[in-house]
């Protein structure tokens, strides 16, 4: 499973790219919100140290402005993602990126058949919300396996990003799953990496090692 950063905040991503975990970006305009900077620096800081796809949204509303916006965004650099949103507008859109060889995210994804709809369009990728899901109290994760059904069924490339991640049981889940990428909070990347039995056996072989003579292995 690829694991992209959902951030806009360059020092996370930044962090995430040194650790090796950084296999993309996901942005949406909140998180660029977040950061308090305006669009164009945001994106060219990541593009300088991010190798894979870096999904930046489009917000117009009517198929012209939203074909313009993924036509300015599509062309910035190499690896960017449009992400649209799924309306019946957005899917039009999608279909012109497509035949235009522009990559593209479709977003706000919370029913399967919205995803079929997304990957009859030609989306490069489709990005279920299980948090926002489980916010309702609906199962977020069945709408993972339920997409990933259905595109086995007609071996469709568009590939799924598990988004809306909140703690580390959605990642183990989607991986379970056999997702093809999820985009992950850094918050929730630097808690992957815990476990408390790691941090009590890092702490008792330190203290073991002061009683060891010498210390050294040549
Ligand atoms: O990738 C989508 C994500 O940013 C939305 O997450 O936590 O706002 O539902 P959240």
């Amino acid at each position: 499973m690829k694991f992209f950063v959902d951030s806009a905040d360059i020092r996370e991503i930044r962090q995430a790219v040194e650790w090796g975990v950084c296999d993309g970006v996901t942005t949406n305009p909140s998180l660029v919100a977040a950061t308090g900077r305006p669009l164009a620096e945001v994106v060219a800081d990541i593009t300088a140290v991010v190798d894979g796809p870096i999904s930046v949204e489009a917000t117009a509303l009517d198929a012209d402005g939203l074909w313009k916006q993924a036509r300015e965004i599509g062309t910035v650099h190499p690896n960017i993602v449009v992400k649209i949103p799924m309306t019946r507008e957005g899917m039009q859109v999608t279909r012109l990126c497509s035949k235009a060889g522009i990559k593209t995210n479709v977003t706000l994804v919370f029913s399967a058949i919205q995803a079929l709809l997304a990957a009859k369009a030609g989306a490069t990728f489709v990005s279920p919300f299980i948090g926002r899901l489980d916010d309702i109290a609906t199962d977020g994760m069945q709408l993972v396996q339920d997409i990933e059904t259905l595109y086995g069924n007609y071996l469709f490339d568009t590939e799924v990003i598990v988004a809306s991640v909140r703690h580390p049981m959605h990642v183990l889940e989607a991986a379970r799953l056999g997702a093809d990428i999820c985009t992950i909070p850094f918050g929730v990347l630097k808690k992957l990496y815990d476990h408390p039995l790691t941090d009590i056996g890092i702490e008792r072989f330190l203290k073991d090692w002061e009683k060891v003579p010498g210390k050294t292995v040549k």
